[in-house]
């Protein structure tokens, strides 16, 4: 039983000084849950000379009660303290550690851009589409017969020519990488039942230079149509119409007489362009007219039933004059600072 120490102002002073000596040395939480446990439990100085109290004279109890109370007062209190300081200091250096400066630039990987070329075939469908057109593709690699004779092409065109035409080898397969979009029309026509109404973007492929005007790789669109009793004042209605959303409402479109084998009446299309960048003023724009005849028998349908129109422009071409572009190159090169000059869409 003795071998407790036994209670004296002096034990109690110095197993109190010796609590408050360990708290004030406790730098961490770690340190100070350890001087918690070492000065306040049950196997603490002070808890050890409490458990003598037992043994005091009734008349001690309660001056002997109150100097270990007290002590046990000061330890406690010294402990919440330090325990509050300690707690302050280790949230401020978390803070401190996790600061983050708004200011910094942050590495994010760069976030490319469509192509103005996608963008703006896209707009172009959308137009159409918003009349109740189909969309119709094609093979790039297309069958001469569809790219030239069914479109009333004669043999000897001098578009069939090797210096217009990729001819693809074998030669006696008759492949070609289409020269236009154009045959889209007649695999339209065999294809779909009438009435026909569609619109076939996509690229085309010829022998041209590599310039600032020409690139051997472009886009274009072609539009159809086959019904009854189409004239060429739907043609016309369908082009102004298209001119306007590209163009503003001021824009509007006329024919001049040309030819092409697939139509007939042939016209040259121009474009009335009232904010082109040096002043208001007509442009080429395409190409179009009443389908030929000859084309319609081609594909199978009957000239003395049904009618209907044709349209193709550039798109590479639309977008030079309608954005204001001065080389076409910078459309073939792939530079992401020319696509994002057109807006970030992805
Ligand atoms: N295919 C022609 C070209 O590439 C453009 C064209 C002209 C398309 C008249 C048409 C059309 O549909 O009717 O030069």
């Amino acid at each position: 039983m003795s071998d407790l120490p036994e209670i004296t102002p002096e034990a109690v002073d110095a197993a109190a000084q010796a609590a408050l000596d360990a708290i004030a040395e406790a730098s961490d939480s770690a340190a100070i849950k350890a001087v918690r446990a070492a000065h306040t439990a049950e196997a603490s100085p002070l808890a050890k000379l409490n458990s003598r109290m037992r043994e005091v004279a009734p008349e001690h109890k309660a001056e002997f009660g109150k100097l270990i109370g007290q002590a046990r007062g000061r330890v406690t209190q010294a402990l919440a303290a330090r325990e509050g300081v300690i707690a302050e200091a280790e949230t401020a250096a978390r803070l401190e550690a996790e600061r983050v400066d708004v200011t910094a630039l942050p590495s994010r990987a760069r976030v490319g851009a469509r192509h103005p070329i996608s963008l703006l075939q896209e707009q172009i469908a959308d137009i159409f589409v918003g009349m109740g057109w189909e969309i119709a593709e094609g093979p790039e690699l297309e069958h001469e017969w569809y790219n030239f004779d069914a479109l009333n092409f004669d043999a000897d065109h001098p578009a069939r020519q090797m210096q217009d035409t990729f001819f693809v080898d074998p030669v006696e397969r008759h492949l070609v990488m289409r020269t236009h979009t154009s045959p889209v029309q007649v695999r339209s026509m065999l294809e779909r039942e009438i009435p026909i109404y569609v619109l076939c973007p996509g690229r085309v492929y010829r022998t041209d230079e590599f310039d600032a005007t020409h690139l051997p790789v472009f886009t274009q669109f072609e539009g159809l149509v086959i019904d009854k009793n189409i004239t060429m004042a739907h043609l016309k209605g369908t082009l102004d119409h298209a001119a306007r959303v590209l163009f503003g409402p001021e824009a509007k479109t006329r024919f001049r007489a040309n030819f092409f084998p697939f139509t007939e009446p042939s016209a040259e299309l121009d474009l009335w362009h009232p904010t082109f960048k040096g002043g208001a003023r007509w442009i080429e724009w395409g190409g179009c007219g009443m389908i030929n005849p000859n084309v319609l028998r081609a594909a199978g349908i009957d000239p003395e039933q049904y009618s209907g129109f044709a349209f193709g422009m550039g798109i590479e071409r639309t977008l030079m004059f309608r954005s204001d572009v001065q080389d076409m190159r910078d459309m073939a090169e792939g530079d992401i600072r020319f696509s994002e000059q057109f807006g970030m869409v992805v």
